[in-house]
This record gives structure tokens, sequence and C-alpha cells, in this order.
């Protein structure tokens, strides 16, 4: 039998054009409670399947060589949730949080947040700020993932905006000099390129409040996948479909 025959199993990012993939990937991890739904089990086992895929998927990105990852882990809506709900996500972010402490030096990342900590239980406010603070240490950290916690778009830019008005009252900032490039470092997203892809699972097509300064030129991808589900294989799909994509930023 002629063995050679057989295909061999595909490579990370296989088929993909290593030159052109997006230096920043978004995603709204969505669909948790679907998934368990469809199982039979509590939503809060959605969420613990939802967060090895995060595990999952952010390492890929690494391998890849795809430098930002940014995620929405709980926006400023999601406090409307069952207070148990709300507490296994934040044990979740605990977990995966002490986990990333250990190993963001061997694996070279950094963790940053997006959002208004400062609603956080005092505990898991210090262990956000640890990780940063760790992974600002990371010599020749090539790789940063963005969390998104309490984060809302609309929220984040009305801080940002009270931040700069504070600036102009303390006369640091002139109305007249400010542009695009100066408010973006009022932006919890400071220092961090726009997203070039932002990824939607779950059959919903909507932004959600999700980094919409930042969305402005990004490129969106959906699919119905639930995000328990969401593989390494549907982001290749994803990161395809990107290189197919032409893109103009206004121009022709
Ligand atoms: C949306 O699905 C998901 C969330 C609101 C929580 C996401 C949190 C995690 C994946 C766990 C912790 C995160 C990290 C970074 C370790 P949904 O509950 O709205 O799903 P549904 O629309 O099917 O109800």
């Amino acid at each position: 039998m002629a063995f050679w025959h057989k295909k061999p199993k595909p490579a990370a990012g296989e088929g993909l054009d290593p030159s052109r993939l997006p230096r920043h990937v978004a995603i709204i991890m969505d669909g948790n409670g679907r998934w368990a739904k469809k199982r039979g089990l509590p939503r809060t086992a959605g969420h613990a399947a939802g967060a090895e895929t995060f595990r999952t998927i952010a390492y890929r990105c690494r391998d890849l060589g795809i430098p930002y990852l940014t995620v929405y882990a709980f926006s400023t809506e999601n406090w409307k949730r069952p207070v148990e709900e709300v507490s296994a996500i934040m044990d979740l972010l605990r977990k995966y949080l002490a986990e990333a402490l250990e190993k963001m030096e061997r694996d070279g990342f950094r963790i940053k947040f997006f959002g208004d900590l400062a609603a956080l239980t005092p505990e898991l406010r210090q262990l956000c700020l640890e990780t940063e603070e760790t992974g600002q240490g990371v010599a020749g950290a090539k790789y940063q993932i963005n969390v998104c916690l309490n984060y809302g778009g609309r929220d984040e830019i009305l801080r940002a905006a009270k931040s700069w008005a504070r600036d102009v009252l303390a006369g640091r900032q002139q109305v007249e000099e400010l542009t695009d490039e100066v408010f973006s470092r009022y932006l919890d997203s400071r220092g961090v390129p726009d997203p070039d892809l932002i990824i939607r699972p779950s059959g919903e097509l909507r932004l959600s409040n999700f980094l919409p300064w930042q969305a402005a030129y990004a490129e969106f991808y959906f699919t119905d996948v639930l995000w328990p589900d969401f593989s390494p294989g549907v982001l290749d799909e994803a990161l395809a479909d990107f290189q197919r994509r032409q893109r103009r930023f206004g121009g022709v």
C-alpha cells in the first residue's frame, strides 16, 4: 500500500501568507451560554469551556506570530447577569490570570486590561495590576493580550474625553491641537495598533460596544460557531478570509 499517498496533518496556519497576517486580532467571545444550554449544562460550564478556548486561541495567535490579541471578557453591561454567573466569570479570570502570571516570562507574552478596573473587587483589581506590571518586565515579549474587563467602548471614550478635558483645564493640552492621534493616547488602548480583524462567533452580527473607536477600519469576520467550539481551524479560516480582503482605508 502506498502509504505516502496519505496527506500529512496540516501544520498551524498552513495555506496562510505569513507576510499578510493581521497585526491585531480582536474577538468577542460569544455563545458560551448557548453552548452550555445545548448540552443541558449550567451557563457557567459554558464560560469554563470558553476560557479553555481563550487559552488555546491565545497560544495559536502567538505561534502564528500575531503580536496583539484583544478579547472581550466582561462588558460594562454584563453586571446585569445573575450574581452566580458574574462571580463564576470573575473566578475564571482569577484562575487564568494566576496561570498567565506564572507563564508569561517563559512564554514571552504580556497582558493588558482595557476597561474600568475600579468596579472590581480589590483582590481581582490587585491581580490585574500585578499581571500588567509583571508583563511590563517581560524582556523581549513579542506578544500582547488585551483583556477587556468591565469594558464598554462608549465608557472608554467618555473616560478619555474627561481625562483630556482635565488636561485642557490644567493647560497641558490645547483644544486646537486635538487630533485623533492625540485622543488615542487617552484611550485604554494607548500604544496598541487598531485591530485589523474583529471576529464574532455565535451568529450575532453586532459590535456590542466593543472597540468602537478602534474598529474604524477593521475587517469583520462572523461565524455561527459558538465560542467554546472555536478551534484553531476556525481561526485559520478567519485569517484566510482576511487575506482575501482588499483594504483601502478610504483610498482607491
Ligand atoms: C459571552 O457569551 C461571554 C461572556 C460574557 C463571558 C466571557 C468570559 C470567558 C470566556 C471566561 C473568562 C475569560 C478569560 C479571558 C479567561 P454569553 O454568555 O453571552 O453566551 P450566550 O450569548 O450564548 O448566552
